[in-house]
């Protein structure tokens, strides 16, 4: 059974109160918090098995390389890669979209080439394009979405073409919580060879990833927002991708032999993986999958669709409120703005109410242009979060309606 109580305990952030109130933590999205098995994980290892990876003979090295690799591993099994060796740690999802903007656009897009992206793309899928396109002489196109948050995907036989290289496009909308239905994207992309690249960031906390099925070239998620530690993040490449791509970062671990007339490089993924690598970050974050794994996804899924449909049910009968983002399917995150309210001021109020939101343009500024706004207060939920905090969101922004808006 699903514990939603039980599973609170397991994250001592959660007991602490904020100006006197019990928080109600309602910014998941920007980072999740982190249960004690993860904690005490990478406390342990900081502790006990602080050594440099791929480096030492000596004992504690090998048994940091060990764990660092089997974490690789967890991870792939996690998203459903073939192979370990497609997986790739980063410093996190933007790291891993860089470099595969850096790494891969510098080599494959030219001049008159084209890159689609959707509009509803966090800026770490958006911007690492418009400087490709800026070195190489290439337009980025923009994959539009409708005012209900769904993604245009009619229009792609009028964006995608045979200059068409890559396809950025996120798993799950960071901000409208929109899961675009990718395999349509997937499959225009690849019948003019463009390669895809997933944001995975927020698709892969709500609902998780299968990167076989969905036949993605490259997919990116961050380790704090899914339950581990932050510093931490995942490239998942197909193989033969990462091995036509040419290094992005040079330096030690990612070498084969190194000479002043010419260098070899590691074979994939070390290739990618230069310098010291966050090996507690990379075990922390297998850590945190193994507690995700505990639960059936299905359950999590339903719990956090409840929190959902109770946040759209109670936010929505407040007048003057106005949700963006309506798609059926989309995940546990709501975004909304207060007639004559600015979001920073409804964030501030709800701030001492012990209620964690995040205000702004949530680095998708292209999203508030879309809707001619400036910005947007979001609540994002987890597998930890209850119906009565929801209830004390709704309460809370009817507070905030009260001193606002009169
Ligand atoms: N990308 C993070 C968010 O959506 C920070 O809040």
């Amino acid at each position: 059974m699903f514990d939603v109580e039980k599973i609170r305990e397991e994250f001592p952030i959660l007991q602490q109160k904020v100006y006197g109130r019990p928080l109600v933590y309602l910014d998941s999205g920007a980072t999740a918090q982190k249960p004690l098995q993860v904690l005490e994980r990478v406390d342990w290892l900081s502790r006990n098995l602080n050594a440099n990876i791929h480096r030492g003979v000596h004992l504690l090295s090998e048994e940091a390389t060990e764990l660092y690799e089997a974490a690789r591993q967890q991870i792939a099994d996690f998203i459903g890669a073939a192979e370990k060796e497609e997986i790739v740690f980063t410093a996190g999802a933007t790291a891993s979209l860089n470099t595969v903007a850096y790494a891969w656009g510098d080599a494959f897009v030219g001049t008159g080439d084209n890159i689609v992206v959707s509009e509803m793309e966090h800026h770490s899928n958006l911007v690492p394009w418009q400087l490709v396109a800026e070195r190489r002489g290439a337009e980025v196109r923009m994959l539009p979405f409708d005012d209900d948050g769904a993604l245009r995907t009619d229009l792609l036989p009028t964006l995608i073409d045979s200059r068409t290289r890559v396809v950025a496009v996120t798993q799950a909308s960071n901000t409208l919580g929109t899961r675009p239905d990718l395999r349509p994207v997937i499959e225009a992309a690849h019948a003019v060879g463009a390669v895809v690249v997933v944001d995975g960031c927020q698709g892969v906390v709500h609902g998780g990833a299968n990167v076989q099925a969905l036949d993605c070239d490259f997919y990116a998620f961050s380790g704090h927002k899914l339950y581990g530690p932050t510093g931490i993040g995942v490239l998942y490449g197909k193989r033969e991708l990462l091995e036509r791509m040419p290094p992005f970062l040079g330096g030690g671990d990612m070498v084969d032999r190194v000479t002043f007339a010419r260098t070899t490089y590691a074979p994939v993924p070390l290739k990618f993986e230069a310098g010291t690598a966050n090996f507690i970050g990379a075990i922390g974050l297998g850590e945190a999958v193994k507690f995700l794994s505990r639960f059936d996804a299905a359950q999590i899924e339903a719990h956090e669709t409840a929190l959902l449909r109770r946040a759209e049910e109670r936010l929505g009968a407040i007048p003057g409120l106005r949700i963006y983002g309506r798609t059926p399917d989309k995940c546990a995150i709501v975004s909304f703005n207060i007639e004559g309210a600015h979001p920073y001021d409804v964030g501030m109020i709800l701030d001492k109410l012990g209620i964690a939101i995040r205000t702004g343009h949530h680095c998708a500024e292209p999203v508030m242009d879309h809707f001619g706004v400036p910005g947007m207060c979001r609540a994002s939920f987890a597998l930890y979060n209850t119906l009565s905090e929801v209830d004390a969101l709704a309460a809370g922004v009817e507070r905030a309606v009260g001193m606002l808006c009169h």
